[in-house]
């Protein structure tokens, strides 16, 4: 995780920077190593919104407490202490399913009002949601992971301009957006269903 002043095409600044990101979790009970992510590479520029979508289990959260300084990452990090005190930037919002609990109808409308905030406040935001219709209707670009170990599989720039309102969801442009992203996603997530009991498959 490194943090950089770097100036990268349009006079925009790296706000955060995840190098070669890899975690191990140490399983005691089967004295293993479970890998959950593997050379994740992720720069967020300064001011940009950015989701993070992916199967279940593929790492998400994982890489947000990572990038949170909540655990260190096995091996990738460089200038961790940097990259700490610019996630304790306020400016930067790191936000894990915020919306999951809530029903399909008030979700809408607090998406409006996030980007609505957000186009005001023009924080950073990381964002990770299940939801591949809010993750391109908030975002500038769209980061699809790949199954576990999770590793950035594609990143989908989301070319609609704001402000942008619900509406724009039932666009041809917007199913297009979301097609590819389905595309990527589809097989990881059936892979992971094949290899899980039912009981263990979570309902959102
Ligand atoms: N503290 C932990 N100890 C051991 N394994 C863990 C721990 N936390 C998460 N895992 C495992 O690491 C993998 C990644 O978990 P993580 O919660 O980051 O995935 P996720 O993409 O956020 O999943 P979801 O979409 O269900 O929220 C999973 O297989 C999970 O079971
Ligand atoms: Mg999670």
């Amino acid at each position: 995780m490194a943090a950089a002043g770097v100036s990268v095409g349009k006079g925009m600044a790296v706000k955060l920077e995840a190098q070669d990101i890899r975690l191990e979790y140490y399983q005691p009970r089967t004295d293993t190593r479970l890998v959950a992510l593997d050379r994740v590479n992720l720069a967020v520029m300064d001011g940009e919104f950015v989701s993070i979508v992916g199967p279940s289990g593929c790492g998400k959260t994982t890489f947000l407490s990572v990038v949170d300084g909540l655990i260190a990452a096995t091996s990738g990090r460089v200038r961790v202490n940097l990259a700490r005190a610019l996630v304790m930037d306020p400016k930067v919002l790191l936000m894990d399913e915020p919306f999951a609990a809530l029903d399909a109808q008030t979700r809408e409308v607090m998406q409006e009002e996030l980007l609505q905030i957000w186009l005001q406040a023009r924080k950073t935001v990381l964002f990770i949601t299940h939801q591949i219709d809010e993750a391109i209707f908030l975002s500038d670009r769209v980061v699809v992971f790949s199954g576990r170990p999770g590793r950035v599989k594609e990143i989908i720039e989301v070319d609609i301009a704001r402000p942008r309102k619900l509406l724009v969801k039932r666009e041809p442009r917007f199913h297009a957006i979301e097609d590819r992203i389905w595309e990527l996603i589809e097989e990881d997530v059936k892979s992971r269903i094949a290899g899980t009991p039912n009981s263990e498959i979570s309902q959102d």
